[in-house]
C-alpha cells in the first residue's frame, strides 16, 4: 500500500543519503522532503539539489545555525506544523545532526512511525554531539535500518525497543550513481591543476577539532608537512575557527584552500588523491569506495571496518603523527565488501513497504 512518508533533512551528508533512499522510495510512495534548514550556504545545500536527482524539498524550515538548543527547538516547532499540514504515515530520519534528534522526538511524540537509517553506529566519545543525537534517535525509532551487523549487535546490546534491520550504507549507492558522471563532468582537478595521486585531499568540520585551538592549529601543522599540495574545501565553521584563532594566514599560506564544492567534484577530487585527512564520517567510508586511503583526524570512528581492514588510520589531532601518515607509501591492502552491495536503498524501501 502507498504511504506518505516525510523525510526530514537539513545538512549536507544528508541530501547525499535521502538522494538513493527518496528515488527508491518514489516508486510506490508519496515522500515529502522537508529540509529543516540547517545548512543554508548554497554550496552547503542548493548545490546538491542541483546536481542530484532529487525533488526540490516541499519545506524548508528556515531554521539556520544556532546553539544545540535552540536549533534542536526551532526545528522541532517548525516540524510539528509540517505534521499537522500532512499527517505522514511514516518519517524518516537519517544519520546523527540536530535535524536527525529534532524530527525523532517530534515523531515519537506524535506516534508517528520512525524510521531511522544510518542507526546503531556509535563513537564511545559521549563529549560529542552526533553521539546523543544517535542514542537517543534509535532509542526513539519504531524502525532501525542499519549499515552493519556490527551495528546491529549494538543496537540489540543496547536493548532498543524497535525492529532491527540491516541494509548497507546507502552512500554506498550514491557514489556507484554518481562515480561515472563525476569523472566526465567535474573540471576541478584541472582548474586547480592537479595530477592524479599527486594531491592530498583534506576535509575538518567537527565541533572537537574547530572548537579546541591546540588541535585545530596542530591539525594544520600536521597537514602542512608534505610537499605535494593539500587541498582542503573549507567548512564555513572551519574558516570561522582558523580567523577567531589567528590560524587562517598560516593555513591559506600553507594549503590550497577553496570554498566547499558540490558533490560531482568531491568526489572527483577524493577518487585523484592520493590520500585523503579527514574527520568527516561520510568522506572515511567514501575514501573505501573510491580506493583512496584514508587518514582520519580523530582520536575515534564509528567507521571501525575501515580500520580494521587497513584502508583508514586514526591519527588524532597529533601534528607528528598526521605527518608520519601522510608520509606513507604502503601498498594498498585487499579491499572487503564491508558496507553492502550498493543496493541498500532497494533494502530501506522493502522495509518500508512492509511496516
Ligand atoms: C553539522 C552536524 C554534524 C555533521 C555536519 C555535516 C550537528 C550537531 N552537527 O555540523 O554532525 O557532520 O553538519 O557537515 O548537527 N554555517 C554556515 N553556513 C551554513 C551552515 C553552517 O556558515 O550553511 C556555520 C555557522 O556558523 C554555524 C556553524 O557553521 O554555527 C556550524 O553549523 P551546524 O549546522 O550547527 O553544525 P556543523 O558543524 O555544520
Ligand atoms: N562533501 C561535498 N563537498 C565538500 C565536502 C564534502 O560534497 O566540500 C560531501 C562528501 O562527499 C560527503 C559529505 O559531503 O558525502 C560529507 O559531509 P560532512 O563531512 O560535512 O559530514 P559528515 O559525513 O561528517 O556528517
Amino acid at each position: 500500500m502507498s504511504k506518505r512518508i516525510l523525510s526530514v533533512v537539513g545538512a549536507r551528508p544528508q541530501f547525499i543519503k535521502a538522494f538513493p533512499v527518496s528515488n527508491a522510495l518514489r516508486r510506490s510512495h508519496d515522500d515529502v522532503l522537508v529540509h529543516t534548514g540547517q545548512h543554508y550556504d548554497a554550496m552547503l545545500s542548493d548545490v546538491f539539489f542541483a546536481e542530484l536527482d532529487i525533488p526540490e524539498p516541499a519545506y524548508n524550515l528556515g531554521v539556520g545555525s544556532g546553539t544545540h538548543a535552540d536549533q534542536t527547538a526551532q526545528m522541532m516547532i517548525e516540524l510539528d506544523d509540517v505534521l499537522d499540514a500532512e499527517s505522514p504515515d511514516v518519517m524518516i530520519v537519517y544519520g546523527d545532526t540536530n535535524s536527525t534528534l529534532a524530527g525523532a522526538l517530534v515523531a515519537a511524540k506524535r506516534s508517528t512511525t520512525l524510521v531511522h537509517i544510518e542507526a546503531g553506529l556509535r563513537s564511545g566519545n559521549r563529549s560529542m554531539p552526533e553521539e546523543h543525537n544517535r542514542i537517543a534517535t534509535d532509542h526513539l525509532a519504531d524502525v532501525l535500518l542499519a549499515p552493519t551487523s556490527r551495528a546491529v549487535d549494538t543496537l540489540r546490546s543496547e536493548s532498543v525497543p524497535g525492529e532491527i534491520h540491516e541494509t548497507g550504507d546507502v552512500m554506498y549507492d550514491a557514489i556507484l550513481y554518481v562515480r561515472e558522471r563525476a569523472n566526465e563532468v567535474s573540471a576541478i582537478r584541472e582548474q586547480l591543476d592537479l595530477e592524479p595521486d599527486g594531491y592530498v585531499l583534506a576535509t575538518v568540520h567537527r565541533a572537537g577539532n574547530t572548537s579546541n585551538k591546540s588541535r585545530l592549529s596542530s591539525i594544520i601543522r600536521g597537514l602542512a608537512s608534505v610537499s605535494v599540495p593539500v587541498v582542503l574545501p573549507i567548512h564555513p565553521r572551519t574558516e570561522a575557527a582558523l580567523k577567531e584563532n589567528g590560524l587562517w594566514q598560516l593555513a591559506c599560506d600553507q594549503l590550497t584552500i577553496i570554498d566547499p564544492v558540490g558533490y560531482l567534484d568531491f568526489v572527483s577530487l577524493l577518487e585523484g588523491a592520493t590520500l585523503v585527512a579527514t574527520d568527516s564520517g561520510g568522506v572515511q567510508r567514501e575514501a573505501f569506495y573510491l580506493d583512496t586511503q584514508c587518514i582520519t583526524l580523530r582520536d575515534e570512528t564509528e567507521w571501525v571496518e575501515t580500520i580494521d581492514c587497513g584502508w583508514n588510520t586514526l591519527v588524532g589531532a597529533d601534528s607528528d603523527r598526521i605527518a608520519q601518515a601522510l608520509a606513507q607509501n604502503e601498498p594498498n591492502p585487499p579491499k572487503p565488501q564491508l558496507y553492502g552491495d550498493g543496493r541498500a536503498a532497494e533494502r530501506v524501501a522493502e522495509v518500508i513497504d512492509s511496516v
